[in-house]
């Protein structure tokens, strides 16, 4: 299988925020933010894989800002590092300024997709190879955030999480 840059599975998606979509404070629903950047994800690793996806875990969601209701946000995934069979997806989520037109970073998170065959068996997916600086610093922690999410789901002791250690030592 050939390898391929991250900016292969690039994936954005825009839409506003209406108000069957907010909290009684008028801003996005968290759920509604991680189905949009699920979607946006699953895109990416399946552009990645041409493959059937299923999401794994979500690993990490920061919700830093929240997103008012009427904003335009717009939600890039991209693939930072295919393993395997599993795919970490690296999701920026933005919001554009209405007047200024300045897109401003709101929220990020990190989902595994697993490729899997149509009876649902886990298959191989092509290598990556980072090409930006950022890319390249998504791609080297994303080891260790695998780990980290395999010894959280009680699959993996936390003996064996070299890159874990490594961090402590
Ligand atoms: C995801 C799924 C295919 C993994 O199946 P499995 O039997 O655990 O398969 P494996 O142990 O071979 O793991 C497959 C890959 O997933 C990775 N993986 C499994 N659980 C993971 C987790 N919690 N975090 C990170 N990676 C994980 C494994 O490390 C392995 O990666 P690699 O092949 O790249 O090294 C299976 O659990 C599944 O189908 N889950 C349901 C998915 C779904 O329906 N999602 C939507 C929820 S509504």
């Amino acid at each position: 299988m050939k390898a391929k840059t991250p900016n292969a599975s690039k994936t954005v998606m825009t839409d506003l925020v209406l108000p069957s979509e907010t909290n009684p404070l008028n801003n996005l629903f968290g759920g509604e933010l991680l189905a949009r950047m699920d979607r946006a994800a699953s895109i990416a690793a399946r552009r990645h894989s041409r493959r059937i996806v299923v999401t794994a875990s979500v690993n990490h969601v920061a919700f830093n800002r929240s997103v008012p209701l009427g904003s335009v946000v717009t939600v890039e995934a991209k693939v930072s590092r295919a393993f395997k069979t599993s795919m970490e997806v690296y999701i920026d989520v933005w919001i554009d300024d209405r007047e200024s037109g300045i897109k401003t970073k709101a929220n990020e998170a990190i989902y595994t997709f697993v490729a899997v065959d149509e009876t649902g068996r886990p298959v191989s997916v092509p290598e990556i190879v980072p090409e930006t600086d950022l890319e390249k610093e998504r791609f080297d922690a994303a080891l260790r955030r695998k780990q980290l999410s395999l010894v959280l789901a009680g699959k993996l002791k936390p003996n064996d999480a070299t890159e874990l250690k490594a961090l402590f030592e």
